[in-house]
């Protein structure tokens, strides 16, 4: 697999803030890699300086095997870049919006027909061609904005947090679209500090935090470095508390908890964590309605590295 974007050691300063520190990661040909932060970990300043739309301190930056300057517009045709803020033209209609963008870099009149016409389906805008900005709703808007950053086709291409404040169902088709342009083989880098965004989109993952990389890997890789196995939830009309102290001394517990009629157990790495609590019930005779396991999350290994929940 061959490297399409390398950023070594970037390091980028605002005044006394360093908001982009020490920087290394590669992105591979065909794959989404979500750059996973919460707010002001540094992914849109990492974002814009591979793109060349700020200069920084140190650190270097190849996109196709090639240094991108501010001037590499070979390179940048060949880039879709989806911006945080949305930014189409107000007096332009869906539909003329993304011809424009399109027109940027596609010349031909058929061609660009055509290209149009797959933003708009891949977005879903095919109801709204011939609608002004201002009479979309904040998700629809959103949509255009995605259709008019990837119509010309790119094969890289940057999102910047496109489903913040969007309605589950622009959200969904949002994210269904993003796959659909990895499959026809973009290359995709996807910010967000949405954990379950990434869960379901990314192939591979970087977490971020204070502009540095906390960790890197796939999903499955990164949830390995939780030190939590499972957190298993227990429905219990009543418990005795003399019980949620027996649990605590079972085997691989790290925590237990007992409230609103949950019973919450965490548990360390270890095995038939289910079965020996089920044991326990049975034996004692306590009576319970729902139980559930869950896995660790994106969110429990941020809490671990660093302290603090990915949302603030
Ligand atoms: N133009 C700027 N001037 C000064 N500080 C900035 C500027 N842009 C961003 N920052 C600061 O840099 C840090 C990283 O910001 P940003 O890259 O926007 O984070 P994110 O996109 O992860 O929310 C934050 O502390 C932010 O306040
Ligand atoms: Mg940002």
């Amino acid at each position: 697999m061959s490297n399409i974007i390398e950023v070594s050691n970037l390091t980028k300063s605002y005044k006394e803030l360093t908001a982009v520190d020490d920087l290394s990661f590669e992105v591979y040909e065909g794959e989404i890699l979500g750059l996973l932060g919460p707010n002001g970990s540094g992914k849109s300043t990492t974002i814009n300086c591979i793109l060349s739309l700020l200069n920084f301190s140190n650190g270097s930056i190849k996109i196709f095997g090639e240094e991108m300057k501010p001037d590499s517009y070979g390179i940048k045709e060949k880039i879709g870049v989806v911006f945080q803020e949305v930014s189409v033209f107000d007096e332009l209609t869906v539909y003329e919006n993304i011809d424009y963008f399109c027109g940027l870099y596609v010349k031909d009149k058929e061609k660009r027909k055509e290209y149009v016409e797959d933003a708009i389906n891949l977005v879903g805008l095919m109801d709204f061609k011939k609608f002004y900005p201002k009479k979309l709703s904040g998700g629809l808007l959103r949509r255009l904005n995605i259709a008019c950053g990837i119509a010309h086709k790119p094969k890289l291409i940057f999102l910047d947090e496109p489903t913040v404040a969007v309605d589950p169902q622009s959200r969904n088709n949002i994210l269904d679209g993003i796959k659909k342009l990895r499959d026809e083989g973009a290359t995709i880098v996807y910010t967000t500090h949405y954990m379950e965004e990434v869960e379901i989109l990314c192939d591979r993952v970087i977490i971020l935090d204070k502009g540095k990389v906390l960790a890197k890997g796939t999903c499955d890789e990164l949830k390995e470095l939780a030190k939590i196995e499972e957190k298993i939830s227990v429905e219990v009309n009543k418990l005795d508390n003399k019980y949620v102290e027996e649990i605590k001394n079972l085997d691989n517990v790290a925590d237990v908890s007992y409230n609103g009629n949950v019973l919450l157990i965490v548990y360390e790495k270890g095995k038939n964590n289910l079965s020996d609590i089920m044991g326990l019930l049975k034996k004692e005779n306590i009576k319970y309605n729902k139980i559930y396991s869950e896995r660790p999350t994106l969110n429990d290994v941020f809490l671990e590295l660093t302290g603090k929940e990915l949302r603030d």
